[in-house]
Parts: C-alpha cells; sequence; structure tokens
C-alpha cells in the first residue's frame, strides 16, 4: 500500500503508469465532459472550492475528477464500493497527468474491507467540502452521521444512482437532510442511457469475464425491470438467451411481457434459470429457498447497487462447501448437493469483474454531474436559499447534453418551423 497522510492511499503508485493511459483511452470517448472540461478550464468556476467524491474510481471517473480539478476544484475521493477501484487509475489520480505528484486527494484501493471503505470516506471529509458527489449516499450518509458539524459548510451535493436518490428522499421526507442534492440519476440523460444501455452492455460484460459462459440457449433471469434491468434483458436477449423477468410492479411486468420476455415469479424462475441477475435495487430478492431450488451450476449475480439483492448469508448456511474457481466467482455446494456459483460476491458484477459502463455512456452522466456542480455554485454565489432535500436538474440541461453528443457523433435532427411550433399550440385546429 502507498500511503502519503493528506494526500493519498493508494495499491500501489508505479501503476500510476498503466493507469494514464488507460484515463487517455477514456478522455478520446468522452467528448461532451472534454468539451465542458474545455469551456470552463477559462473561467474557472470551481476556484476556492473543495468538491468530495465518493464514486467507483474508474478511468471514467478519473476523466470527471481531472475536469473538476482544471475547474479550478480542489478534488478529495474514495471509491463508493469496495471492490470497484481500478487500482492502477487510483494510482494516476494521486500522482496526477504529469505523474509528478500533483494528482488529486485520493484515498481508494481494490479489496477493502469494511472499515478501510469507511476510513476512505472519512479522510475525504476532514478536507471539509463545500459540495459533495454521491453514488449511492454513503459520503452524505457518513457527513450526516458522523461529522453533522460539518454540513454547515456544505453548499450542496449530488447523486449518481437509484439507490442513493431513494436514500436521499427517505432523509428530506424524514426532515434530516442537512443540505439540498441533485439528483442526477434521474435526468434523462443519465437514467435513460447509463442505466439502460450502460448496465446492460456492462453487466454482459462482468458475467463473461467472470464466467465464459454461451448465453445463447441459457435461461436467462433478470430480476427487476427498470431501467437496468430492462437494459441487461435486452443484451441478453440479443445474445440468444431465452429471457425471463421477475417483478413486483405490474406495469413493469407487462413492459417485459410485450418486450417479449417471459414473466414468472422467483420461485418458479429459479427452478429453470441458468444465469441470475439482480437489478432491483431491493434486498433479499433471491434468498435461501431460491439456492435450494436451483439447477446443477446456476450462476448467480447482482447488478444493482448494494450486495443485499442475494442473501448470501443464507446461501453460506446452506452450502456445506465454497470454493473460489475462478477469478470473480465463487462456487458454492450446497447440502443437497448441487452446485451454483456466485459472480463477484454479490457486488455489481459490472464493475467488480468487468470496467463499469463504457466511456461514451460515462460521458453524458458525468457531464450532467459537472453541471450540478456548477448549478450549486452558481446558486450560491446568486445568494440563492435553496431547500435541504432532493433537487432535480432542468430539463433543458438533458436537451443541452444530448445535442452536444449527437454532435460529437456527427448527427443532425430536424427542428421545428415558426408554422410548427404555432400548430403545437393550437387548440383550434383539427381535421
Ligand atoms: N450496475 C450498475 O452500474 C448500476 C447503474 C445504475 C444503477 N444501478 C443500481 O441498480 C438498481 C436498479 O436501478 P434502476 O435505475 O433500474 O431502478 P428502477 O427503479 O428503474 O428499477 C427497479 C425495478 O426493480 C423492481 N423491483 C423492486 N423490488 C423487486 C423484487 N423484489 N423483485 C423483482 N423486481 C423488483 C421495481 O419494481 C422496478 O421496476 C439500483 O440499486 C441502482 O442504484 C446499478
Amino acid at each position: 500500500m502507498d500511503h502519503k497522510e493528506g494526500q493519498y492511499k493508494v495499491a500501489d503508485l508505479s501503476l500510476a503508469e498503466e493507469g494514464r493511459k488507460r484515463i487517455e483511452w477514456a478522455e478520446s470517448r468522452m467528448p461532451v465532459l472534454m468539451k465542458l472540461r474545455e469551456e470552463y478550464s477559462q473561467s474557472q468556476p470551481f476556484a476556492g472550492y473543495k468538491i468530495t467524491g465518493c464514486l467507483h474510481v474508474t478511468k471514467e471517473t478519473a476523466v470527471l475528477i481531472e475536469t473538476l480539478k482544471a475547474c479550478g476544484a480542489e478534488v478529495a475521493w474514495s471509491g463508493c464500493n469496495p471492490l470497484s477501484t481500478n487500482d492502477s487509475v487510483a494510482a494516476a489520480l494521486a500522482l496526477g497527468p504529469n505523474g509528478d505528484g500533483d494528482g488529486v486527494e485520493i484515498y481508494a484501493w481494490y479489496g477493502q474491507d469494511t472499515e478501510a471503505f469507511y476510513w476512505c470516506i472519512d479522510r475525504t471529509i476532514d478536507t471539509t467540502p463545500s459540495t459533495t458527489l454521491d453514488d449511492g449516499a454513503d459520503l452524505i450518509f457518513r457527513v450526516h452521521s458522523q461529522f453533522p458539524e460539518k454540513a454547515q459548510d456544505i453548499i450542496g451535493g449530488s447523486e449518481e444512482t437509484t439507490t442513493g436518490v431513494h436514500r436521499l428522499r427517505a432523509m428530506a421526507e424524514d426532515g434530516k437532510l442537512l443540505y439540498p442534492v441533485y439528483a442526477v440519476n434521474d435526468a434523462e440523460t443519465k437514467w435513460d442511457f447509463d442505466n439502460v444501455y450502460g448496465t446492460g452492455q456492462s453487466t454482459l460484460d462482468g458475467i463473461l469475464r467472470a464466467s465464459s459462459v454461451l448465453l445463447a440457449g441459457k435461461n436467462f433471469v433478470v430480476a427487476g425491470y427498470g431501467h437496468c434491468g430492462r437494459g441487461v434483458a435486452m443484451r441478453a436477449k440479443g445474445m440468444g438467451a431465452n429471457v425471463i423477468v421477475t417483478e413486483i410492479k405490474a406495469t413493469a411486468a407487462l413492459k417485459a411481457t410485450l418486450d417479449g420476455m417471459r414473466v414468472m415469479p422467483m420461485e418458479e424462475a429459479a427452478k429453470v434459470g441458468d444465469i441470475f441477475v439482480t437489478a432491483t435495487g431491493m434486498k433479499d430478492v433471491v434468498r435461501g429457498e431460491h439456492f435450494v431450488s436451483m439447477k446443477e451450476g446456476a450462476i448467480v449475480c447482482n447488478t444493482g447497487h448494494y450486495d443485499v439483492e442475494l442473501d448470501l448469508v443464507a446461501l453460506n448456511d446452506i452450502a456445506v462447501s465454497k470454493r473460489t474457481i475462478r477469478e470473480d466467482n465463487v462456487e458454492y455446494t450446497m447440502d443437497n448437493g448441487r452446485k451454483v456459483y456466485v459472480l463477484a460476491d454479490g457486488r455489481l458484477v459490472n464493475l467488480a469483474a468487468a470496467e463499469g459502463h463504457p466511456s461514451e455512456v460515462m460521458d453524458m452522466s458525468f457531464a450532467n454531474q459537472l453541471q450540478a456542480h456548477l448549478a450549486l455554485i452558481r446558486r450560491h454565489e446568486a445568494g440563492e436559499d435553496l431547500p435541504n432535500t432532493v433537487l432535480d436538474l432542468p430539463e433543458e440541461l438533458d436537451q443541452e447534453i444530448a445535442g452536444i453528443k449527437l454532435e460529437t457523433m456527427g448527427l443532425a435532427i430536424d427542428t421545428l418551423s415558426d408554422e410548427q411550433v404555432a400548430y403545437a399550440t393550437d387548440y383550434s385546429a383539427g381535421t
């Protein structure tokens, strides 16, 4: 472990060169964020502000972090999952773009235990942030539960994922949220792209890296047909799998049916599935009784934010033995003699066993993150007193971000003529 107090704690600084190349690769595929970096590095809107983040340390996150820094922010960072940090990227961030030590404050390494996970978050809170950037609300929750005195210096925050937004809305409803937070997750250019196409592709990537099984012809069970689940189901279907969906919401189940998926309760799906992916944000979706009824060789993983979707405590009770059969893949032999395989310890399989979402999709998610922090600081400087609640980003921003994305893809769209604009609001025009 390489540790310099007040600057970094990462696994191995000698990996920095490899990490730098990964970051450069991501930069070349994140044109929207790079365009914003170019624009705002001139005006330095974050000068004098400290942005503290708790989000998967991947090459794409590194592009966001270095963009915030280029726009004037002092940045401190930790990972938001013990198994998602890319150690080479963390090393490159610590040493900075020129490898001379002018990096950001970063505390993150792959495979940390729970105590180390919170130690890292706490070191970033020590910097007394101006704004916080979360993925899962662990940083915000830590400020509120352990360092509430720091909250008075915090202008606001942003939240990247569905589970985090749910947690924050619950805190706000209870009157417990101490500062305003933008729900970046809920922006159309985030939720409808990152969660769907990002999770769709990267979850299959994680499953394949950890198992290398053939997807065609397999019974592929997806629990939850929301944004992430739909993306995973779509991609698995495209690879020739027979997709089965389990849901608790009638409309979501109906959408899955009309999209050509089979729908059934988990109790039934457990008996026929070859591969299981949870994408619900809910706990105990695959429980002991489900593991027991699974076929020999079933593969089980999770792509929701927390590992609680699979009841691994129950599986450990049922299992008579377990061994790591290959990287990110543990074989459990149950007391009924059958074996099941759990990928990535039930953590987000796309980040723990693969590299997370492709850069192209994180480009838009992180453009929204940058805009959220710009909005917080601009509104603060304008003297606005924002309520301590969960805020939505303006819809116009989605059109702006999507517009830049299309432009960088070399695609153009139509615009309405004056007559068409008038027609849109003319209620007298009928057949
Ligand atoms: N893997 C990743 O990189 C990644 C990316 C984005 C979001 N996420 C996480 O994925 C999870 C889902 O996010 P989303 O945006 O798809 O949420 P969503 O609200 O769009 O969808 C969740 C779906 O799960 C269903 N559901 C809830 N409990 C269920 C149960 N017990 N059985 C079956 N279905 C159930 C809900 O009815 C809903 O349709 C969250 O934890 C989110 O934070 C992960």
